[in-house]
């Protein structure tokens, strides 16, 4: 969809005395989803490091804001060598974070104030500290399949045993790691401290529904799957596991990137996994009632892989894969760009699965306001709201936080801290995050200026962009996004994109985007005359004004507008 020629009447009437019903869209197909780091969101103790009854007592201000349920990042017990996707026990919480009591707490007042809770499930691995893995080192009953253990192979040439395949980790190092107790090397994709789980043991299976069984009788709403594409690797049927091939994209062989991960990523007895959990959750809906139990899924993986997670024919798994597209934006992107990663995502899952999902940051990748742009913060969160389906938002990234790089030391630091700095609510010490001494990661320095009670006295500021956003998100324009005609999208120019949202009874939203620091004309768009609705600080327009775009128009360098149009 390149440019505007929709919206043909008689479609739109015809949309119009349907069944156009926007109730029928189901809670995560249009939400506004927001993802918390727990150690950075609100300390409410003063120790430094944020917790759970932080959280607490800031759901009000999500709900403020307009989210429909909020992702945490892992908050079990962990000795933190990956900050907690490395889980000792996977139905206590972090002591450092709060207690049961805290979490009860918060999942009540959540409730009470209409926001749901997502919870990080990370099945590919536990911590190396995990009680099951201490079992397993042991060869205890049942637990000695629990993990992926092997002998290793003996170099012919040095009589040396070496590990049994050539397989790297994600952080790079070898994925083979030998342990002197058992005397045997244990697989993981991640860290040595995070041994993989053996998915063909049926006692890992059954573990891992005990646990969603106890977060989803806490009252969990839905969970957000970790790291979906390296559950399970090939194993031969002789028991061995086949070397990768050098994928020739660097030289360093200890990096991930060395080998082409043909056995150790994407193996088709991945999605069976998802749609077994999907089962499972739809299972435990019709027995307790209430809303959907989704799942979102984390694959970086390839579409029509995604497009499996949801469903392959047979069966359904993952609601929501996340959609990583906007995550590869840079500062250089343009609106062709952006054009391009819209229908990489649309011309597959929207075809297909009717369901479309927009990432712009996480824990692991660069702020949008550091890797997109500062001028084009407010740009990106109009965007990613004004898509059809859900929005994804990290924390922080609502007031257009940056990343800040920070010296490392060896136990407080990994290379994707600069997106996790504490959260800047307002300009008292420590961004009003902590009351303690000093915080886990320093807080911005930009603080005083960036914080939440500041942005909620400026007009065009990028939280009162997201609140509007969000609030816009709810409107029967954006919610009726499934029939013909309800949207279209498209770059106009190389760098001026829009999307048009399209109401039952016709009222029509049109976003204008200016990627560029250029001023960019436009020609005759519609014959309609239409109404600012919210404009970004770059914008010369008023809100109320009105624009006749049958007529030549303007849009300054940055420029986003939201124009809106009722019969
Ligand atoms: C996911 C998480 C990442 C973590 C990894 C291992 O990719 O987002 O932060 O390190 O899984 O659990
Ligand atoms: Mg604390």
């Amino acid at each position: 969809m390149s440019s505007v020629s929709l919206l043909v009447l008689p479609i739109l009437l015809l949309c119009a005395c349907s069944a156009f019903a926007a109730s029928e869209v189901d809670w995560w197909e249009a939400a506004t989803l927001y993802q918390i780091y727990p150690r950075s969101f609100m300390d409410s103790d003063g120790d430094g490091v944020g917790d759970l009854n932080g959280i607490t007592s800031r759901l009000a201000f999500l709900k403020e804001i307009g989210v429909t349920a909020t992702w945490l990042s892992p908050i079990y017990d962990s000795p933190m060598a990956d900050m907690g996707y490395d889980i000792s026990n996977f139905t206590k919480i972090y002591p450092v974070f709060g207690t049961m009591e805290d979490f009860d707490a918060m999942v009540a007042k959540a409730h009470e104030l209409g926001l749901k809770i997502i919870l990080d499930f990370v099945p590919n691995h536990s911590s190396d500290e995990c009680e099951w893995f201490q079992k397993s080192i042991k060869r205890e009953d049942g637990y000695d399949d629990f993990y992926i253990w092997d002998d290793g192979k003996i170099d012919a040439e040095t009589g040396k045993r070496v590990p049994p395949s050539n397989w790297n980790s994600v952080f790079g190092g070898p994925a083979w790691t030998w342990n002197e107790q058992r005397q045997q090397y244990y697989f993981h994709q991640f860290l040595s401290k995070q041994p993989d789980f053996n998915f063909t043991s049926p006692m890992v299976r059954r573990h891992l529904i005990e646990v969603l069984t106890f977060w989803l009788e806490r009252g969990v709403d839905a969970f957000r799957i970790d790291a979906v594409p390296h559950f399970y690797e090939l194993r031969l049927a002789n028991g061995t596991y086949p070397d990768e091939p050098v994928s020739g994209l660097t030289n360093d062989t200890t990096k991930h990137d060395y080998y082409t991960h043909i056995y150790t990523k994407d193996q088709p007895e991945n999605i069976e996994l998802l749609y077994e959990w999907r089962e499972f959750l739809d299972e435990f809906q019709r027995q307790h009632g209430g809303d959907t139990l989704a799942m979102v899924a984390e694959a970086y993986a390839p579409i029509e892989v995604l497009s499996d997670y949801i469903n392959n024919g047979t069966h359904v798994g993952s609601q929501l894969p996340m959609n990583f597209n906007f995550i590869q934006l840079r500062d250089t992107a343009t609106a062709k760009d952006v054009e391009r990663l819209a229908n990489h995502w649309m011309d597959v899952m929207w075809t297909r699965h009717k369901t479309a999902n927009w990432v712009i940051g996480n824990h692991d990748n660069s702020r949008p306001a550091t890797r997109i742009g500062e001028k084009r913060a407010d740009m990106m969160t109009i965007v990613t709201h004004a898509l059809p389906g859900t929005s994804v938002t990290y924390y922080g990234d609502e007031i257009g936080m940056p990343d800040l790089a920070t010296e490392c030391t060896p136990t407080n630091c990994d290379f994707r801290d600069p997106e996790r700095t504490p959260m800047q609510w307002d300009s008292t010490k420590n961004a009003g995050f902590s009351a303690g001494n000093s915080t886990w990661l320093p807080v911005n320095p930009n603080y005083k200026l960036l914080n939440v009670q500041r942005q909620r006295g400026v007009a065009r500021s990028t939280l009162q962009i997201f609140k509007s956003m969000s609030a816009l998100k709810k409107t029967p324009a954006f919610r009726a996004f499934k029939e013909e005609g309800g949207f279209s999208y498209g770059a106009l120019t190389e760098q001026v994109f829009q999307i048009v949202r399209t109401a039952p009874n016709l009222e029509e939203y049109r976003v204008l985007a200016n990627f560029g620091g250029q001023v960019e004309r436009l020609d005759d768009l519609t014959n309609k005359t239409m109404e600012y609705v919210i404009v970004t600080s770059h914008s010369p327009h008023r809100v109320g004004a009105k624009v006749d775009l049958s007529k030549r128009i303007y849009l300054m360098p940055y420029e986003t507008v939201v124009l809106r149009w009722a019969a």
